[in-house]
């Protein structure tokens, strides 16, 4: 499969089948903003959960929070997204494109052929300015600069604002994390690929806060436990690996930082980062809100400001990441089958359940199976079109187990549970279908 054209194939899919729509599209669309549909929504929902259960509900050390998306705009100038949120960007006059200046070789002049910014002989390129990410807003009824404030453009700060909160209405003590999943929001300038890079989006974030000096010894830890997450949810462990942060690459908190990197159909490219920020984050709060962020280490009878080591990922990309690992298409018969092969625990439908045909009492087998199944986990009922396309329909959005109720069913009081990978069929006992499958689902 050409490679582009796998995405394109994805980015239909995920149309058709009510995973990801573009935002306003009877408008004509929004910029690389996209809503998340029926089926979208829960996978997104099972990433997200499978994260939180790993890194707050498994752990004795990380508490979760939920920080509001508005702060206090002087948390933007602490954090240094005010001054060195940025990217350098140039504009060409002939055009009217605007491009990154780092990122010439990826991007495309709007005239046509298609080529390079500054390869066409009439373009005229801008020298580079800084622009910042950040998007702006009023507070209150005035729109002068007073009332300026931001939408957040990392899920982070909230967290480190709140660090003394958390500590005190928790048992916590250093070393010890905070967690979050949140919406986040970036101008960005070369947004693109789908889901990959939009300007609204979900992070997964945790910030781990330790002891000056064992700040490397965790940062190595949560290297593994990380990638390892990542495995957890069925990616391909051949298709990440790690990219180290040079020192020109390092964000301006960052001591040292490594990305989990995935190979996607336009390359390899970031899902995760993990950072250690040092005390940089904490001491610019203390600076700028003039209250002490200090730890007392009881233990040792000192007082610091904690280092912090942070894991942050991205929901949407690693759905994105997810959907693409997860895509196949293989013949079948003669006939072309496109699978969707998730994890059973991302998997936005657990089980579809069919009666093999309209009669003989097997709907109301079914119906009734399905509202009892649908008590514990998301499944789909479907009585419409023979029994292999209502497979497929389900290979196609990646459910692991079609249940059918079949004419062995009311006497025998059993069922096939057909599975989408090796597309093999058992009978199971109608009373056990529901323990067979959440035995087969969780992470
Ligand atoms: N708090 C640190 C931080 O925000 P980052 O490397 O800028 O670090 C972390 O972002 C993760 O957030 C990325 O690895 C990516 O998964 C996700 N992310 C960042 N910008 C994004 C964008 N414009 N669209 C989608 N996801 C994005």
């Amino acid at each position: 499969m050409a490679e582009q054209t796998l995405m394109d194939k994805l980015v239909s899919l995920c149309k058709r089948r009510g995973f990801v729509f573009q935002s306003s599209e009877i408008y004509g669309g929004l910029g690389s903003v996209w809503d998340y549909g029926p089926l979208g929504v829960e996978l997104k929902k099972n990433i997200k959960d499978r994260w939180w259960r790993s890194m707050v509900h498994d752990r004795d050390d990380i508490e979760g929070i939920d920080a509001a998306i508005l702060m206090a705009a002087k948390v933007w100038e602490a954090s240094g997204h005010v001054s060195g949120f940025t990217d350098p960007l140039v504009d060409c006059k002939t055009c009217k494109g605007r491009f990154r200046a780092d990122k010439l070789d990826d991007a495309r002049c709007l005239q046509k052929p298609s080529k390079k910014p500054g390869e066409h002989s009439t373009c005229q390129l801008t020298e580079p300015r800084l622009f910042n990410l950040m998007f702006k807003t009023f507070m209150g009824p005035v729109e002068e600069s007073a009332a300026t404030i931001y939408l957040r453009p990392e899920t982070a700060q909230g967290i480190y604002v709140n660090y003394l909160n958390v500590l005190n209405s928790s048992r916590q003590k250093v070393p010890f994390g905070i967690a979050q999943i949140g919406k986040a929001f970036r101008n960005e300038i070369t947004p693109g690929n789908f889901i990959f890079r939009t300007r609204e989006f979900e992070q997964m974030e945790m910030q781990f806060f330790v002891k000056p000096g064992a700040d490397l010894e965790w940062f190595e830890r949560w290297r593994e436990i990380r990638m390892a997450w990542h495995h957890s949810i069925g990616l391909t462990p051949t298709k990440l690996r790690w990219h180290e942060h040079g020192p020109g690459e390092l964000a301006h908190y960052a001591k040292a930082a490594y990305d989990i990197e995935y190979e996607f159909p336009f390359g390899w490219n970031e899902i995760e980062g993990i950072h250690d920020r040092t005390d940089f984050d904490l001491n610019r709060h203390q600076e700028h809100s003039g209250k002490k962020l200090e730890y007392f280490d009881q233990a040792e009878n000192a007082r610091y400001v904690p280092y912090i080591v942070e894991t942050s990922a991205g929901a949407d990309r690693v759905t994105l990441t997810v959907l693409v690992d997860a895509y196949r298409e293989e013949e079948v018969e003669g006939e072309v089958r496109v699978v969707l092969g998730f994890h059973p625990s991302v998997a936005p439908i657990k089980a579809g359940v069919f009666p093999l045909t309209k009669k003989d009492g097997q709907p109301e087998i079914a119906t009734a199976l399905h509202h009892d199944l649908k008590k514990r986990f998301n499944c789909f009922y479907d009585d419409s079109g023979a029994i292999g396309r209502r497979y497929r329909r389900m290979d196609e959005v990646g459910t692991p187990f079609c249940v059918t109720i079949d004419t062995e069913t009311a006497a025998a009081q059993s069922v096939t549970i057909r599975h989408r990978d090796a597309m093999t069929q058992e009978r199971v006992a109608l009373d056990k279908v529901g323990e067979y499958i959440a035995s087969r689902i969780t992470g």
